[in-house]
């Protein structure tokens, strides 16, 4: 075969890949935004014939449309001469990553317009090839103009959902633009170095033999930022246990426990096991319990213990209601990373944006109400019980604590004195974005009484 010929095959070889990628990223979307599956359920139906690049091409075209959902909606309104029907959704999808392509990635616009009427006629939609080709071109023609007038309202401008946008600025007045800000920026991976094991410089070295580039965090020292995301196999010792994938202002959270060998902790939340096995890491000798009421998500604790080689005792139950599995022995420790409306992590999970309703916070705040009330039933006189959530909404942060301390007189705030966040009327907010991590919500407490003067506490 002549080289020009061979060239030509790889050539179209790749230009079918990147179209599998546009197809696998159109599946996903679909679940998400009409079945309402989760993105981290759906992303297994990204094609595993695609090569890794093709892999991340789709993750980015899905990430891309669910991030800019709200303004690739209100453009599209503008391009269409009437909406779509329902069962053409998959034609809207097809419009919103073409968009997106054209807005954000240097896809140059003739291949974007030529791919997506190709994309058309593979769905069994000929009738839409025409109108999908001047929908686009109508954009390119007119993208200033369509910019300058679909920019004029902040939902769109920001691409969040209007009851979102009211809660934040109801909370944050004098942040929330920097929230959505930050809510639609790509998320760097994090590192958290397992010290149980290696020490972090020698950790560094062993990534740097690999030509993996990091930046560490200013105040957790086991936490690395890498320059650009890896697969975790590529990942020096992932296999033996030296390093997990954490976001580092989830990191902050054993710390603030103040772990000493033999303490007794209770993990009320546990799964997917991130913090349980940072707080095993902290220090030696815990005897750890960990909850979860997920029996799937619990498989992913016990993979994840195994791995970095520590044990606990895991109880499949509901953290609403102990009775159910609790023997009455109390803790000196307690975690409780709540279930919330992971408003502080929607960089990472954009899904959120589309899937999370405003209906969802009331049943949340409840059960955040009543995992806390159960927890404080545990917790030993003297012991210390620290409440996490990802969300930045205040009724599921310090409002749920200003709760517990009205309902329990033997309650009292330790304050948390730190570097980082900003300090609220109970407990301390990390926003989305300060010190490239996500948004989270930290608040500790101690049970009054009996055996105080005998903690560890200073
Ligand atoms: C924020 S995640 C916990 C993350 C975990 N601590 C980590 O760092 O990897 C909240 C977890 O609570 C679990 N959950 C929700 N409701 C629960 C309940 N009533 N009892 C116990 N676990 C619950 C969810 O399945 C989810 O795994």
């Amino acid at each position: 075969m002549k080289p020009s010929a061979k060239k030509s095959r790889r050539k179209q070889g790749r230009k079918q890949n990147v179209a599998g990628a546009r197809e696998s990223a159109l599946s996903v979307l679909e679940a998400v935004l009409v079945k309402g599956r989760s993105l981290s359920a759906a992303r297994s139906l990204i094609g595993g014939g695609l090569e890794a690049r093709d892999r991340a091409l789709a993750m980015e075209l899905v990430n891309g449309v669910l991030r800019w959902r709200f303004r690739l909606e209100a453009l599209l309104a503008r391009l269409l001469r009437k909406p779509l029907r329902k069962k053409d959704y998959d034609i809207q999808l097809l419009l919103m990553l073409a968009l997106y392509e054209l807005e954000e990635l240097r896809t140059p616009d003739y291949a974007v317009v030529n791919e997506a009427v190709a994309l058309s006629r593979r769905l069994g939609k000929k009738w839409a090839a025409s109108m999908v080709n001047a929908v686009l071109r109508g954009f390119i023609r007119d993208r200033q103009a369509l910019a300058t007038s679909v920019d004029q309202d902040r939902a769109a401008r920001r691409s969040h959902p209007g009851w979102l946008i009211e809660l934040l600025a109801h909370d944050w007045p004098e942040q929330v633009d920097g929230i959505l800000d930050a809510n639609n920026q790509r998320p760097p991976m994090w590192l958290r170095v397992n010290q149980a094991r290696i020490a972090v410089d020698d950790y560094v070295r062993e990534l740097e033999l690999q030509h993996i580039k990091v930046q560490r965090h200013p105040v957790e020292p086991g936490a690395l930022m890498l320059d650009a995301p890896v697969e975790v196999d590529d990942l020096p010792g992932f296999n033996r246990g030296l390093v997990s994938v954490q976001d580092a202002s989830a990191q902050l959270a054993a710390g603030l426990l103040q772990l000493e060998g033999g303490a007794r902790v209770l993990d009320m939340c546990a799964a997917p096991g991130g913090k349980t096995c940072h707080i095993l890491e902290s220090a030696a000798g815990l005897e750890m319990t960990a909850v979860e009421l997920e029996p799937l998500r619990m498989q992913k604790v016990k993979q994840n213990l195994d791995r970095l080689g520590f044990q606990a005792q895991l109880v499949i139950g509901d953290a609403t209601s102990a009775s159910s599995w609790w023997d009455g022995n109390t803790f000196d420790r307690i975690l409780v990373d709540a279930p919330c409306s992971a408003t502080g992590v929607i960089r990472r999970h954009p899904d959120i944006k589309s899937l999370r309703q405003q209906s969802d916070l009331q049943a949340l705040t409840e059960t955040q109400r009543q995992i806390l009330d159960q927890s404080w039933r545990m917790l030993k006189p003297g012991g210390l019980l620290l409440y996490v959530t990802c969300s930045v909404l205040k009724r599921e942060n310090e409002q749920q604590i200003a709760q517990l301390l009205s309902a329990h007189a033997d309650a009292a705030e330790v304050v948390i004195d730190a570097a980082w966040g900003i300090a609220c009327e109970y407990g301390r907010q990390l926003l989305p974005g300060e010190n490239n991590g996500d948004g989270f919500y930290f608040a500790k407490l101690q049970k009054q009484g009996v055996g105080v003067e005998d903690t560890a506490i200073a």
